[in-house]
């Protein structure tokens, strides 16, 4: 099947679904179809449209390219009109790019485009403009510890650009910013990551050597918890974002014995201290004989766990960052319905978690990722009603 008749069935198959809130959008599962794993053949394109982003839903692919962008402010009128003309600009470009039709010497690499796209609205526009997006969408509090840079956070527009390796992210993201700037808004940050290239299936590893995405909630537990509830946002997400400095020397300096305590992981396969495979629920209430915790009351895993929270879960699709040889660390990006989650779960970190030593937050953003569009749609089209 050539590259054209793929994108074909792809459109087709998302205007057949619509905007069917599905716990697996369409473009997703089509996406999946072909491997036991869940991963796409790495020859198929990937659908921009859909019910649902596809850069939250799809694989996690390798490489990532972040970009966020102001509007100057004038006036609530002019600039939702600004925010409609950037949107409608972004959807042109990142359709296109996905589709691997953007006419730019640069992605004529000869081989198919896989770029995966997720487009946020920050919290601050949200309010500024009084944008129709979910209740739970407001900023983060400040927590102990943090030493946030503003210059590298926030922003009122936040795109994630995520592809098998830098090069398409990167030259996309440029395009994208100056489709963004002719319709009137402002270049704030970029950021890149990256993930080790990992076997479908296994999750990659963060720059402490730990497999880092085990514990994710599936699609159906995805449905309660990190996409919106029924209504206008079911299809859209929240997203948090954290640039968390990592002391990697300093924590490769603890004896493993000592790390998997601070965890609550083993470091070499990821199975939790009360398990003996990956995936085992860590059980966080398991006791030795002398009393004391499996699962020790310092590790990140027993204070982010989600029996602490009524269950409540968030998808977490981090990547780590090297901006030289002291500034490497983690991009933490949490899409969840509610981040009040996050800031329960941050707390708990910031009073006890054994984690804290080795990592400082030095970037924050917080973005209402918008629902999917079909074919011929503009991303935003819910923030107006
Ligand atoms: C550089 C900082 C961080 C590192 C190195 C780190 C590392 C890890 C590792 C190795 C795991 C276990 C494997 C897994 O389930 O993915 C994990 C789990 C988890 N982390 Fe983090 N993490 C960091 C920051 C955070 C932050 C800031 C939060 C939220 C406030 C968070 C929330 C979680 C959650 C919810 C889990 C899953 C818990 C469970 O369901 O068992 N992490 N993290």
């Amino acid at each position: 099947m050539g590259r054209r008749a793929l994108l074909a069935t792809g459109a087709a198959l998302a205007a057949a679904v619509g905007a069917a809130a599905e716990p697996v959008p369409d473009n997703v599962r089509a996406q999946r179809r072909g491997t036991a794993s869940g991963a796409p053949p790495a020859t198929t394109a990937i659908d921009f449209h859909g019910p649902r982003q596809a850069g939250v839903t799809g694989p996690q692919l390798p490489a990532t390219q972040m970009l966020s962008l102001d509007l100057p402010p004038t006036s609530a009128t002019a600039d939702r009109e600004t925010l409609r003309n950037v949107l409608a600009a972004l959807t042109r470009t990142l359709s296109t790019a996905a589709a691997g039709t953007l006419p730019d010497p640069r992605l004529r690499t000869g081989e198919t485009t896989r770029l995966a796209c997720v487009v946020g609205v920050g919290t601050a526009l949200a309010s500024r403009l009084g944008l129709n997006v979910p209740a739970e969408l407001a900023d983060l509090p400040p927590f102990p510890g943090d030493r946030l840079d503003a210059a590298r956070g926030n922003g009122d527009v936040l795109l994630q650009l995520c592809a098998a390796d830098r090069w398409t992210p990167t030259v996309v993201a440029e395009l994208a910013a100056a489709a963004a700037q002719s319709a009137g808004a402002v270049s704030r940050w970029t950021q890149s990551g990256f993930l080790p290239h990992t076997a479908p299936g296994i999750t990659p590893r963060n720059l402490f050597g730990f497999k880092d995405g085990t514990a994710n909630p599936d699609d159906t537990a995805a449905v309660r918890w990190v996409w919106g509830p029924p209504g206008a946002h079911r299809n859209g997400t929240i997203l948090v974002y954290r640039r968390i400095h990592m002391d990697v020397a300093g924590f490769a300096a603890v004896p493993e014995d000592r790390q998997n305590r601070i965890i609550g992981r083993r470091a070499g396969d990821g199975v939790p201290l009360t398990g003996t495979a990956e995936h085992d629920d860590p059980d966080i209430y398991a006791k030795h004989p002398d009393g004391s915790y499996v699962i020790p009351v310092t590790s990140h895993v027993r204070l982010s766990s989600p029996r602490l929270d009524g269950g409540a879960r968030m998808l977490r699709r981090s990547y780590n960052y090297d901006d030289g040889p002291n500034d490497r660390g983690l991009l933490f990006c949490a899409f969840m319905r509610d981040p009040a989650l996050f800031t329960r779960v941050q707390n708990r970190m910031a009073a006890r978690d054994a984690l804290i030593p080795f990592i400082e937050h030095r970037a924050s953003a917080v973005a209402y990722i918008l629902p999917g569009i079909n074919p011929g749609g503009t991303l935003g089209e819910q923030l107006w009603t």
